[in-house]
């Protein structure tokens, strides 16, 4: 028989590195729930016009990377390459636009591009997002950074950098595309690469050809073209960052690689890793909703790359020491097979009272059941024999210092608690 195998380039965590993966994704999380963001939960799939529409077709997203496929009632569906347009498309469905603004929401889960495998760089890979709708202020720009610069921070991460540009509105974007696209046309360039440009000129400073990229190098920069309005709020969102101490560089080259982006944009780098080094990355898309048939209301958000952050934590050694390998309070042995109904008898019990614990399962000699709990992590073990049982006392051990007290079995639970 073929041996099955997960599809190529999925990222996937198991124990005990599930553990890590996990305690990145909810720091990331609390971090947006820290600043008043509630929880959006949205399908991963949708309909295929919603990302060609609110994406945009000029992108590698679009045009290449995207899952589609037909459901049984012949409809296109796609499963979801980002979080953006997912929620939009439900802030409008749903009315939430009606109620009082801004909307402010996270999601975490699995999002989907057919991109090359390669470190960093998956087919199916997770991300937490954060979106704030109904604001055009700097201060909400700098809230947005200042969640994903937070999160960072609190895994303890160093070695990464903050880099933003502004997209301007839609005036600066206006002005820019005319000297841009007359810029463009002065070049030679191959059929596919002038249908980019059309879609969006900006994409060709994004193009990696050496030639093309020489090319490119002196044409005129959107930065120069910001109106009056754009100047000022993009002076204010770098003065905001430095009164909060988040350092940043200003990249006049960014290219994000989805095309909603107008006004503020970032993108958050480690320098641990290789070539997939991009940790997280946002920006305002005003425009996007109107676009995609509801009010026309801006809005702000980012996407972080849980499984890019995971791979920085362990590229700068973070996990290393800090952090207790186990959820569990307790691991209890049954010296021999007559106390094992009392043993998980015990442990349901404690589980019923909110203690993490876990017992050693099957015929092992107490020298391999002290073995299962040493990996478990547990913090404290207790083995219980008939003696135990008689006299209602146990022994419990810390496994870091390996001293051990007694203490009553019916109060273990208020022990727990109390500690
Ligand atoms: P994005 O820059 O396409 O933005 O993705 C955000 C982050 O997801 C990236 O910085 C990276 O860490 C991670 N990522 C993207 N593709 C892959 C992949 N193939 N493998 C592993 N990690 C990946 C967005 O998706 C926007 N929706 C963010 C946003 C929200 N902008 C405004 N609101």
């Amino acid at each position: 028989m073929r041996e099955l195998q997960a599809p190529k380039g999925v990222s996937e965590y198991f124990p005990p590195r599930s553990q890590y993966f996990e305690l990145v994704r909810e720091t990331l999380i609390d971090s947006a729930r820290t600043a008043g963001y509630s929880l959006m939960e949205l399908p991963v799939f949708e309909d295929t016009e919603l990302f060609k529409r609110g994406v945009g077709e000029s992108t590698d997203v679009v045009s290449k990377e995207m899952y589609t496929f037909e459901d049984r009632g012949g409809r296109s569906l796609t499963l979801r390459p980002e979080g953006t347009a997912g929620v939009m498309r439900s802030v409008i469905e749903n009315n939430l636009d009606k109620l009082s603004l801004p909307i402010k929401v996270w999601y975490s889960g699995a999002f989907f591009r057919a991109e090359r495998p390669q470190a960093g760089r998956y087919r199916q890979f997770y991300q937490v997002g954060i979106e704030a709708i109904g604001l055009n202020d700097p201060e909400i720009d700098f809230e947005v950074i200042a969640v994903a610069d937070r999160a960072f921070k609190k895994l303890g991460l160093k070695s990464y950098r903050l880099e933003i540009t502004s997209l301007g509105d839609a005036k600066s974007r206006a002005s820019h595309r005319k000297d841009l696209v007359s810029y463009i046309s002065k070049l030679k360039l191959d059929d596919a690469t002038l249908e980019r440009a059309a879609l969006n000129p900006l994409r060709l400073f994004d193009d990696k050809r050496p030639d093309i990229r020489e090319a490119m190098a002196s044409a005129p920069l959107l930065l120069d073209y910001l109106s009056p309005e754009s100047k000022e709020n993009f002076a204010r969102v770098q003065e905001l960052l430095n009164s909060a101490a988040i350092k940043f560089t200003i990249n006049p080259l960014m290219v994000r690689g989805l095309d909603y982006y107008t006004g503020t944009t970032f993108e958050f780098i480690s320098d641990k890793l290789g070539a997939q080094s991009g940790i997280g990355g946002g920006g305002r898309y005003d425009g996007l909703m109107a676009e995609l048939g509801g009010n026309d209301l801006s809005g702000i958000g980012f996407g972080l790359g849980v499984d890019r952050v995971l791979l920085a934590c362990e590229a700068e050694g973070i996990f290393d020491a800090s952090i207790n390998k186990s959820d569990l309070d307790l691991f209890v042995i049954a010296l021999s097979s007559d106390e094992k109904p009392f043993v998980s008898n015990l442990v349901n019990q404690l589980r019923n009272q909110g203690i993490a614990c876990d017992m050693a399962y099957g015929d092992r000699a107490l020298k391999g059941a002290m073995k299962s709990a040493d990996k478990s992590g547990a913090r404290f073990s207790a083995v219980i024999g008939a003696d135990e049982i008689k006299s209602g006392l146990v022994a419990l051990k810390d496994m870091k210092s390996g001293e051990s007290k007694e203490v009553r079995i019916s109060t273990l639970a208020e022990e727990f608690k109390s500690n």
